[in-house]
């Protein structure tokens, strides 16, 4: 009998949906432009069944992928789960096998040494081939228009590392894939990599290095010149999996670090910068210009995840926990190790900034992201364990300073918006933004379509699902080009 906790993480606006399916176009209003081809993956973390533990976290789930495929004005929903080996075998057991997020010792005897990776972070299409991503375990394979699931990559043979970050970055240039991995010799170990893997899926590039101590390295940072490293005490030890207390624990007491490592350099050129203690977890872009480097991240004063507690015991505070987008500049060739600037870069709160991604790397002028306001009324039900609420989506010019917001309503929430160019030719931010708004009170959710220079008049375009998807984390969109067997998959449409 399937038996889910009645706890914050599996009820209310986290309750479980576990669906596959297809909808052949799709309910639609206003207007989807008709120039837009291609898909929209995103993932969101759903246990497959009842957890092991009534503790569980929401993001131990396993990775549900959404594609909603554009073609001439029409769109197409398919969700499926990415069969991660996890998935496979608690399928073949008809439960839960797998126990605590990142904590082994909680697992059935029988899957002790599996990878236990979900897959449930990120959905991000590299050489036509779908990345199911979950940082504490290799990529997953999936082909990005049937959805079905190839497996776990080690990239032709040449990775050796037991996991692969979940923000990935292209290189506008090369094309190629840039990504980071963290614990790469096994759990909680220091050791790191940083990789580039080619178009045609070969790794060009594996540079090994050694973090300053051990934590969630959720995100990173990539220049034209420097691949960069920002390590938050989000940390963890054998003494707190052996408690059976959270993975993570934030460490009020240790400093921030980045860390810029040449891209063409090797891990002798590594070099770390401090700061003192503070919370920032995604990445909106970073660039360089000769030897500075500019970091653009969301900042709070303490830690945001409330579900990995202070480690001292200290209350969460969400006053502490409002996070503001920030500019680091560090300059390679200071003889310091101390930052050069902080900036804060608006007065909007929020987090999941995104950019224009063809413009990775570069000095880029438009950006986007959920901002929060708690002071606006919320007729959903449950809380958030942080307290916290995506319920507008924000714009930034950090050219002309313009910034401009639209407000979902008090029975929405807002998830992570995706830029989508005009086409592939078109300027920076000359094109859409898509995000899913999922209507708490109501039960359905719904992805919108907006003016990437005009947010703030609110969709131009929805595409509507019979119910409500469930919160997920990360999504890219893909130009049909960029699919590998597009036109077949369209049949007779
Ligand atoms: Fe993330």
């Amino acid at each position: 009998m399937a038996h889910f906790p009645n706890t914050l993480a599996f009820s209310g606006i986290l309750k479980p949906l576990r669906f596959e399916g297809d909808i052949l176009d799709m309910e639609l209003e206003g207007v989807i432009p008709p120039e837009l081809n291609g898909t929209f993956h995103r993932v969101h973390p759903d246990q497959q069944f009842a957890p092991k533990f009534d503790n569980d976290q929401f993001f131990n789930g396993d990775g549900l992928i959404a594609q909603f495929r554009f073609r001439g004005g029409k769109v197409d929903f398919k969700q499926r789960y990415a069969q991660t080996d996890k998935f496979k075998l608690e399928r073949a057991a008809g439960r839960a096998l797998f126990g605590a997020y990142r904590n082994p010792a909680t697992d059935d005897p029988s899957v002790q040494g599996r990878i236990r990776g979900t897959a449930n972070t990120n959905a991000y299409v590299h050489g036509g081939k779908l990345l199911a991503l979950k940082e504490d375990s290799p990529a997953l394979v999936m082909d990005p228009l049937t959805l079905a699931t190839h497996g776990y990559t080690d990239w032709g043979g040449t990775c050796h590392s037991q996991t692969f970050t979940a923000h990935p970055k292209t290189d506008p240039v090369t094309g190629n894939l840039v990504a980071f991995s963290y614990a790469s010799k096994g759990l909680l170990t220091r050791d790191c990599t940083y990789m580039e893997i080619s178009p045609a899926g070969k790794l060009v590039r594996e540079v090994w290095f050694e973090a300053p101590y051990y934590c969630m390295m959720h995100d990173f940072g990539v220049t034209e010149d420097y691949a960069v490293f920002h390590i938050v005490p989000s940390t963890s030890t054998w003494d707190r999996l052996r408690a059976g207390l959270p993975h993570f624990g934030f460490d009020t007491k240790l400093p921030v670090y980045l860390g810029l490592l040449p891209r063409q350099g090797d891990a002798k050129d590594m070099k770390w910068f401090k700061h003192p203690n503070l919370f920032c977890s995604h990445v909106m872009n970073a660039f360089n210009d000769g030897s500075k480097v500019y970091f653009d991240t969301p900042v709070a004063r303490n830690n945001m995840f409330p579900f990995f507690p202070d480690i001292d015991g200290a209350p969460y505070k969400p006053e502490e926990a409002k996070s503001y987008m920030t500019r680091w500049t560090v300059d390679y060739n200071s003889r310091g190790e101390d930052f050069e600037k902080v900036e804060k870069l608006t007065s909007l709160m929020g987090e999941f900034p995104r950019i224009d991604d063809r413009y990775a790397t570069r000095n880029h002028r438009y950006g986007w992201l959920l901002v929060m306001d708690p002071t606006l009324p919320f007729n959903g039900p449950g809380a958030r364990a942080s307290g916290l609420r995506m319920n507008h989506l924000g714009f930034m010019d950090l050219h002309t300073g313009r910034q401009s917001t639209w407000f979902c309503g008090p029975d929405c929430l807002i998830q992570e918006p995706c830029f989508v160019p005009r086409s592939k030719q078109a300027p920076e931010g000359a094109g859409y933004v898509v995000a899913l708004i999922d209507n708490v009170v109501l039960n359905y959710s719904e992805l919108g379509v907006f003016d990437a220079q005009a947010i703030e008049n609110g969709p131009i375009g929805r595409a509507k699902l019979p119910f409500r998807l469930r919160q997920g984390l990360h999504g890219n969109w893909t130009d049909a080009s960029d699919l590998p067997g597009w036109q077949q998959s369209l049949g007779g449409l």
